[in-house]
C-alpha cells in the first residue's frame, strides 16, 4: 500500500492497524477540551485542502472544512455542480489542476467504489489524500470517529459486543466500522437486516448474521443504526417502509432487547420512522450529535498527522 508508513493517504481500514487507529484517537482526544469544545490552533496555515464531493454530504464536508480551518489551513471547497467536471473533465485531471494551484491535501467523496485507490496512484508523492466515501465500498473516518465516540463513552472496544443494524449491503460506512471493529477486537461484531439488506459474504466478514432484531440485539452494549440507502438500492428489496420500521426500527421497545444503557450511535443523516424512532434518536442513550463533535476531533486528527508527514517529505 504506498505510504502506509508515512500515512499521507487514508483509502480505507484495511490496511491500517490497531496502533495507528489507537494513535489518531488519542490526537482526537487532544483536540477537546474538559467541556468537549475543540481546542484551535494555527498548525497547519502553510496546507491547503481541496473538499472534492461528488455526492451530497452534511456532516463529512462540513467538518473536514471546520477541521482545517480550525488547525489554520486554506480551504478550497469546489463546487463540483459548476465545474468543469460538468463540461467533460475528468476526475484526474481536476486534482491535477488543483495541485497546480498547490493545494496540499484533497479530501474525496465519490460515487464510484475505488475512485480515491484510483487517484492515489496518479498524484504527486507528497500529496495527501482522504477518502470521504466511495460507493459502498468505504468511509474510513466515519468509522475512525465511530470508534472514538465508542470509548469515549464505554471504553476499550475488545470489551464490546457490537450490533450494526438495517441495510448493510449498501453500506460503506459498515464495511469501514467492521474492518475497525476487528482491529480493535470487539468482543463480538454482529449484522442485524432483513436477508435482502445484510450481505453475501458475511463469513467473509467475520460478522455473526441475524435477520431477527429481539435475538440480533441480546447483550449488546453498542447498536450502530444505518440509515435505509435508497440511492444506492435496487427496488423491491424491502416490503414496505411502515413494515420495515415495524421489524427493524430502534424504539422504546425494541432498544430493551440490548443490554441497559446500550449506546446508540448512527453515522446520519438519520430518518426519523423510518430506521429509528424520534424518541430513541434524541434520548440520552443515542450519541449522534456527539459523534459529530468526535468527527470534528477525529478530522483534526488525521490531517495533522498527514501534515506532519508532509513536511518530512
Ligand atoms: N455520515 C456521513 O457521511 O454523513 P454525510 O453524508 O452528511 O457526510
Amino acid at each position: 500500500m504506498p505510504n502506509d508508513k508515512k500515512f499521507l493517504h487514508l483509502l480505507d481500514l484495511t490496511y491500517l492497524k490497531a496502533d495507528l487507529i489507537q494513535s489518531i484517537i488519542d490526537r482526537a482526544y487532544q483536540f477537546l477540551d474538559q467541556n468537549n469544545k475543540i481546542k484551535k490552533s494555527n498548525d497547519l496555515s502553510a496546507i491547503t485542502v481541496a473538499n472534492l464531493f461528488y455526492e451530497p454530504s452534511t456532516r463529512t464536508r462540513a467538518t473536514f472544512e471546520l477541521a482545517a480551518k480550525f488547525l489554520g489551513a486554506q480551504v478550497l471547497n469546489l463546487d463540483i455542480q459548476h465545474s468543469s467536471t460538468k463540461k467533460g473533465e475528468a476526475l484526474i485531471d481536476t486534482i491535477r489542476n488543483l495541485q497546480a494551484m498547490q493545494c496540499n491535501i484533497f479530501i474525496l467523496r465519490h460515487p464510484s467504489e475505488g475512485a480515491a485507490s484510483f487517484v492515489s496512484k496518479h498524484i504527486q508523492p507528497n500529496i495527501g489524500l482522504i477518502n470521504a466515501g466511495d460507493g459502498c465500498h468505504a468511509h474510513p473516518t466515519q468509522a475512525l470517529l465511530d470508534a472514538f465516540t465508542i470509548q469515549k463513552h464505554k471504553g476499550p472496544i475488545d470489551q464490546l459486543s457490537v450490533a450494526i443494524v438495517g441495510d448493510v449491503l449498501h453500506s460503506r460506512v459498515a464495511r469501514s466500522q467492521i474492518h475497525m471493529l476487528h482491529q480493535l477486537k470487539a468482543r463480538n461484531i454482529r449484522i442485524i437486516g432483513p436477508k435482502t439488506l445484510l450481505p453475501k459474504n458475511g463469513q467473509a466478514l467475520g460478522v455473526q448474521y441475524e435477520t431477527d432484531l429481539k435475538k440480533g440485539l441480546e447483550d449488546v452494549d453498542v447498536i450502530i443504526m444505518l440509515r435505509l440507502q435508497s440511492e444506492r438500492q435496487n427496488a423491491g428489496l424491502i416490503p414496505s417502509g411502515s413494515r420495515y420500521y415495524h421489524q427493524y426500527g430502534l424504539t422504546e421497545e425494541s432498544v430493551s432487547y440490548a443490554n441497559a444503557n446500550a449506546l446508540i450511535i448512527h453515522p446520519g443523516p438519520i430518518n426519523r420512522g423510518i430506521e429509528i424512532q424520534s424518541k430513541i434518536a434524541d434520548s440520552p442513550q443515542a450519541v449522534i450529535l456527539d459523534q459529530v463533535t468526535n468527527g470534528l476531533a477525529i478530522r483534526m486528527s488525521i490531517l495533522s498527522k498527514i501534515a506532519e508527514n508532509q513536511q518530512e517529505f
